[in-house]
């Protein structure tokens, strides 16, 4: 999709004047709710059709324009606040396709009499306004968009937002504006605390950023990110200040110069801003931004094009609602409107229960979505969600898929009630229901097959010739009940079952044996604990060194391993004493505990830094090291798992996606669009014989 310009969005076509009032009634009711909670009865691009709708009526019938009509109004004329703003906080008008940009870009050429040579391409971030004021470099107020004259005080939140330090690098008095909003990590972060403190979640990322720039007594603090598009002198201001430069300076430098003060902007992104010296050249960057759009790991609606030039933008001004010097190019919304036909309720690997939407298949953001999650039975009746129902949905980038809300107003009356499991849908036994999440209360056992099929997978304990209907029949004859009991398997138990001669046994019992020798991060894997995966088994392997010193953290040692967060270190203490038996099991038939090579995490407590010292000396300590394409050489033969594993032997940190941290790109034969983003970025790209070199100790 995102190779195709996006098709223009069509009007809503209004008949009448009744048509017209309530067409402007309804982006009323819209505009409010999506910049009050962020929840909205219309996607984004029924809101744009309808808008245009109401333009269109408007142009024709002057006389008939409501006083409430949303047009000419920043948000709608939806919000508004008490700070008054020093300078207008205005909208963007908005095009929708290449020929939409080219009628702009003549028309603003043609208004200033002269061509434009330097236009700025940068994305249209999906969050919310606001603006960052520091006085002689200190932060000292936030304050929301508003009514584009006047926002609300949000100083709250100061210290909550990375992109936006405290202090400056200098001490200057100016006004940064930007986009507040939820990275995909800070948003299920989010959602995971929000869960754990009430059983709910929030829709979408931008609805979270809207609600937590607002909350002021939440007993949980979820983190939001920054990025500047904009900055001005604050008055009053002294004149010598250095901050006046920037009436004069053309965009790309301003942008230049809040990075240099510390402030986050898109340029350490793979879709920074440029400068493009003609059109062509923007509509190919609008391309590369729209077909990176999927990979980010923030949410975007659109690309932002504006003359870059002071001089440009001082001669084309501002019409009431926004500037003539900028546009932004819209990109199909992440959020659309479809239908669910069924709910299925899924058994997990841990025993949980959770429901799953069947939709109507709808394109969004570059791909067919027919299911999408549904969180949890209460999540199901908080919604008021029926069969048959018109939903909102979501999904952008890395997040998975999420039904938002019904929207009620398309109800025809067949809806009918979602019912919901009696006894759990894989094994018929009873349900646990007391806490949100529903669970068999056969637990991990109702799951048996899966737990074992994954312990004895390739990237886990990686137990050769154990199929799935081996161990089905495993678990039939009863000889085992979890993963464990395949350490103790006999020679005379293998040779009772069918179609399992000696020779077959022998190769299995050998393969057993091996395994026992895995290193911990494996078999901590294996474990098949909430949230961590492979990757996080091996920084948790590595933190602590042994399965006795994991045993033996508390929830702050744990939240000490990179990315383990106040949520997942409480679910991993859980699930850790749930798994008890089963680990006990694993040691007392002589699996190894323990990780080749780690710093044990009793060191780092007691602040020994022989360990960092170690780490140090190791060939990619603190690297970023991403791995993409067919490996070729000495890495021929490895997994990407085992790629990644070889990374952090040799200290670095395996990624699967190149960002500006990427400090290295493995490339190997047929490397796409990693290797593309990672030219873009200027990050180090190697072959694979010069890695299998760097790291041939730890091969
Ligand atoms: S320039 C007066 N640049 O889009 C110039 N806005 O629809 C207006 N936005 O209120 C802002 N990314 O919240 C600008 N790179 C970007 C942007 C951006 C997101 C938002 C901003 C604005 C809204 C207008």
């Amino acid at each position: 999709m995102n190779d195709a310009p996006p098709a223009p969005a069509p009007v809503t076509v209004l008949a009448d004047q009744a048509a017209y009032a309530a067409a402007v009634q309804l982006a009323v009711d819209a505009a409010a709710a999506y910049y009050g909670d962020g929840t909205s009865p219309l996607d984004d691009d029924a809101y744009d059709r309808l808008v245009r709708g109401i333009e269109a009526y408007e142009a024709d019938h002057p006389e008939q324009v409501l006083p409430d009509s949303p047009t000419g109004k920043v948000a709608g004329g939806a919000v508004s606040g008490d700070v008054p703003h020093t300078v207008p906080m205005l909208s963007l008008d908005n095009v929708f396709d290449a020929a939409g940009l080219e009628r702009w870009a003549a028309g603003l050429e043609r208004r200033l009499g002269r061509e434009i040579t330097a236009w700025s391409v940068e994305p249209k971030l999906d969050g919310l306004a606001i603006s960052a004021r520091y006085r002689r470099g200190r932060l000292v107020q936030l304050v929301t968009r508003g009514d584009g004259v006047a926002g609300e005080d949000v100083s709250h939140a100061m210290g909550t937002v990375v992109g936006l330090p405290d202090a400056l690098t200098e001490p200057v008095t100016v006004e940064i504006r930007g986009e507040v909003m939820m990275t995909a990590a800070q948003f299920e972060s989010a959602c995971e605390k929000r869960r754990a403190h009430d059983g709910t979640t929030f829709s979408n990322p931008r609805s979270a950023a809207a609600g937590t720039l607002r909350a002021q007594d939440r007993a949980y603090t979820c983190e939001l990110t920054f990025f500047g598009y904009g900055a001005l002198p604050l008055p009053p201001g002294d004149a010598s200040e250095p901050a006046q430069r920037l009436r004069t300076l053309p965009h790309s430098q301003i942008m230049d110069q809040v990075a240099a003060w510390g402030v986050a902007t898109t340029a350490a992104t793979p879709v920074a801003g440029i400068v493009a010296a003609t059109v062509q050249e923007v509509q190919a960057r609008i391309e590369q931004i729209a077909e990176a759009r999927a990979s980010l790991p923030f949410g975007i609606d659109g690309i932002v094009v504006k003359a870059d030039l002071a001089d440009d933008q001082n001669a084309a001004g501002f019409s009431s609602r926004a500037p003539r010097w900028a546009i932004a190019y819209k990109l199909p919304a992440t959020e659309k409107i479809t239908q669910l036909i069924a709910v299925e309720w899924n058994v997990g690997r841990t025993g949980i229960i959770a429901p799953r939407a069947v939709l109507k298949p709808v394109e969004i953001d570059g791909s067919v979505v027919s299911f999408a999650t549904l969180h949890n039975a209460a999540d199901i009746a908080r919604r008021g969600l029926l069969l048959g129902d018109h939903v909102t949905v979501y999904k952008a980038g890395d997040i998975i898929p999420r039904v938002e809300a019904p929207v009620v107003h398309l109800r025809t009356g067949d809806e009918q009630p979602i019912a919901v499991p009696q006894v759990c849908p894989n094994c018929g036994d009873a349900i646990d229901t007391s806490q949100e999440r529903w669970r068999c209360v056969r637990g991990r056992a109702c799951r048996a097959l899966a737990s074992i099929v994954y312990a004895a997978g390739r990237d886990q304990l990686d137990v050769e010739g154990l199929a799935q209907n081996r161990v089905q029949q495993l678990l039939d004859a009863k000889f085992i009940t979890d993963f464990a009991d395949l350490f103790t398997l006999t020679r005379e138990q293998l040779l009772s079952l069918e179609r399992m001669g000696a020779a077959n046994t022998d190769k299995l019992l050998a393969a057993i044996e091996t395994v026992k020798t895995r290193p911990l991060s494996r078999v901590f894997c294996a474990l098949g604990i909430r949230g961590t995966g492979r990757s996080m088994s091996r920084r948790i392997a590595r933190h602590f060194g042994s399965m006795e010193a994991i045993m033996a953290a508390d929830a702050e040692a744990i939240q000490a391993v990179d990315g383990m967060g106040t949520e997942k270190a409480k679910l991993m203490l859980e699930e850790l004493a749930e798994v008890r038996p089963l680990i006990d099991k694993l040691i007392a038939a002589g699996v190894n505990m323990t990780e080749p090579g780690a710093t044990t995490a009793t060191a780092v407590a007691d602040g020994d830094s022989s360990g960092d010292a170690a780490a140090t000396a190791l060939p990619l300590a603190g690297m970023s090291v991403v791995a993409t394409g067919t490996m070729t050489g000495p890495l021929a033969e490895l997994s990407r798992n085992q790629v990644n594993e070889l990374i952090e032997r040799a200290g670095g940190k395996a990624s699967s996606s190149v960002s500006a941290k990427t400090a290295l790109l493995v490339a190997g034969e047929k490397a796409g669009s990693k290797k593309t983003k990672a030219e873009d970025l200027g990050v180090r790209i190697i072959t694979p014989d010069e890695f299998a070199a760097m790291v041939s100790d730890f091969l």
